[in-house]
């Protein structure tokens, strides 16, 4: 048969160029196979002990993941190194050839589960409401997040080339990538704090006291645990554990996904990156941006530690 012609992605590393440009689900611009299984997303039936890890990507998803995963099991490390931390927390919309969706792995998890998604709250299926779900969003400044998407585009090879520093963070502040604008996505989920069982937290008070932001977990969860366990949860969580930790790193991803030597999935894990990417110039059109579509709101970011 014709083979497709291999474009700039094929430089961009493997064998396996599986680049493709995003579709768009009901206007947000996602990956074709996510959009493609949709239907059975849609019809997700949550359980009423179903614990939501909401946020927008490279915004803390994993670390909070493992942490909630901790905390389930009590602080026993080994336990949480049963399996690798995208079967653990099943990620909800997720959809590729060869490899059970997220809904499939989910209906397969005995309860009380823990589902990642990333969906913007206009696109979370009724059920999670109608079962009346408790949600841990955590969201990061968007300077830091669009540095880690970037490096997170090119070592994921679902995403199409991201191009230059400069082309990227064009296309995201037009909200043309995966999942579509930050701010709607930020902003969103922080208007349904009022009426939902929804804990709101931020990357940079992680960094900051992670001690404090776990406690804050567990009371909004409504458990209570030993000092031991609280630390032994901070220790097997740092960035250094985690790391190290093939259970949590994602190195067990196929390699035609994910190519860890183009960059690493736990890459950096600081607050304040940015500086180390952003120009001058950038810099102050990403704040311009960023005053305008924050305006009115009184959702704030840290942008540095
Ligand atoms: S994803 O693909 O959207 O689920 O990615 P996500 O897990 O949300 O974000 C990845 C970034 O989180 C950093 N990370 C951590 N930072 C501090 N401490 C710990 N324990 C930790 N675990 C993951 C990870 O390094 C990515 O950020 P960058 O800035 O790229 O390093």
């Amino acid at each position: 048969g014709q083979r497709a012609p291999r474009g700039a992605a094929a430089a961009m590393g493997g064998e396996d160029v599986i680049r493709e440009e995003l579709g768009s689900l009901h206007g947000i611009p996602l990956y074709k196979s996510f959009v493609e299984g949709w239907p059975q997303v849609e019809a997700f039936r949550a359980r009423p002990d179903d614990l939501l890890i909401a946020t927008y990507p490279k915004s803390g998803t994993t670390w909070l993941s493992e942490i909630l995963d901790m905390i389930y099991q009590d602080g026993d490390a080994e336990k949480c190194r049963r399996d690798a931390i995208f079967n653990r927390v099943p990620f909800l919309e997720m959809k590729a050839p060869q490899m059970p969706s997220g809904v499939e792995l989910l209906e397969k998890t005995p309860s009380p589960r823990l589902v990642k998604t990333h969906l913007p709250i206009q696109l979370l299926p009724t059920s999670f409401q109608d079962k009346d779900c408790k949600v841990i969003y955590m969201a990061r400044n968007p300077k830091d997040v669009v540095v880690s998407y970037y490096y997170f585009y090119q070592m994921a090879k679902m995403h199409p080339d991201p191009g230059t520093l400069g082309e990227f963070l064009e296309t995201f502040m037009a909200g043309k990538v995966a999942y579509g604008s930050w701010y709607e996505h930020v902003r969103g989920w922080w208007e349904k704090k009022q009426e939902k069982q929804l804990l709101y937290l931020f990357y940079e008070d992680m960094k900051k006291d992670p001690q404090q932001e776990v406690q804050k977990i567990l009371r909004f969860l409504g458990k209570e645990v030993a000092e031991e366990t609280v630390a032994r949860i901070l220790h097997h969580t740092s960035f250094q554990e985690m790391r190290k930790n093939p259970a949590a790193n994602y190195e067990t991803m196929p390699t035609a996904l994910m190519d860890h030597s183009l960059s690493p999935f736990l890459r950096k894990g600081i607050s304040g990156d940015w500086k180390n990417h952003f120009t001058v110039a950038q810099n102050e059109r990403f704040d311009q941006h960023y005053r305008e579509h924050m305006a009115g709101s009184d959702l704030h970011f840290q942008m540095e530690a």
